[in-house]
């Protein structure tokens, strides 16, 4: 744009309509080149970055993939054996003392929780056969809550709760819905050892409903934020590192979106939108 009064309260204007930039008159040939050379090298850095954005997302699909078939491989491999040692171990827990029973007892409760973390990662791999039904979001937030219970009264942590109670109304596979706020909250309280709030809150209008849900507790650095959709990645010592990646799984078939805020010490905010 090339204007005879510069003045850089239309700056925004001039940009809202599309320019680059603005030169003053008098014009010159050089200011213009150099104004067209800019322009060109923005629109090719734009470009650039458009390619490999774009590349960072198909290798990033690719590695979840390849997660995904390797996990569901592991689980087929583990399933059946583990199954059989549960039989060997309840039959063997049947022929022994008392003494020896406390021992096999520790074993079928190790071949449980070995069995349950299978299905989880058979899960994972699993694609999600969701049947969504009109559902009111709060409804599911507090029965989530209610779940939680012993853990937050364990970390003696505080929640504050700021339902829009006016309509939070959308099409929703329930179970599917559950296990995702389940993962979120659950690492919300967990990040939450010495105590903090946990606040959920909902909003609706009429083209989009809201979620959010924010802790006070240890949060994460920028790495960690880059890495915590990962499958398997996971900083705590018993951790799956598969809660988040079926939460975002589940959101996004709901035709949703999920955004992450967190600063170490501070704590994570989680933004859930979704647009019926
Ligand atoms: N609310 C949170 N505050 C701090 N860190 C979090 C939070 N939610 C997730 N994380 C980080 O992301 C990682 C992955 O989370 P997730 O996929 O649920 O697996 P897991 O809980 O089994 O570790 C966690 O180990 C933790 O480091
Ligand atoms: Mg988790």
């Amino acid at each position: 744009m090339i204007t005879g009064e510069p003045n850089l309260a239309q700056v925004p204007e001039i940009v809202r309509s599309g320019a680059y930039d603005f030169i003053a008159k008098p014009v010159l040939k050089e200011a213009i080149l150099k104004a067209v050379e800019r322009a060109a090298e923005n629109r090719r850095l734009i470009a650039a970055r458009r390619r490999l954005e774009a590349q960072v997302a198909v290798s990033q699909q690719e590695k979840i993939t390849t997660l995904q078939q390797m996990a569901a491989q592991v689980a087929h491999e583990v399933k059946n054996p583990l199954a059989s040692l549960l039989l060997y171990s309840m039959h063997l827990r049947g022929m022994v003392g008392e003494r020896e029973a406390i021992v096999v007892d520790k074993i079928i409760s190790t071949i449980n929780h070995l069995t349950r973390t299978t299905e989880q990662i058979a899960n994972f791999a699993r694609p999600l056969d969701l049947v969504p039904r009109r559902l009111n979001l709060n409804v599911v937030v507090r029965d989530v809550l209610q779940l939680l219970e012993p853990h937050i009264s364990a970390n003696r942590i505080s929640t504050q709760l700021e339902l829009d109670e006016s309509c939070a109304h959308g099409m929703f596979d329930e179970t599917a819905l559950r296990g995702a706020l389940m993962n979120l909250m659950l690492n919300a309280v967990q990040a939450m050892p010495d105590g903090g709030v946990l606040t959920i809150s909902t909003a609706s209008n009429e083209a989009k409903l809201r979620l959010i849900i924010a802790d006070t507790g240890v949060g994460m650095t920028e790495e960690q934020t880059r890495k915590m959709f990962e499958p398997f990645y996971t900083t705590k010592s018993q951790g799956l590192g598969l809660g988040l990646p079926y939460a975002r799984k589940v959101i996004e078939q709901h035709h949703g979106a999920i955004r992450i805020e967190s600063r170490p010490q501070e704590g994570t905010r989680i933004e859930i939108t979704f647009s019926p």
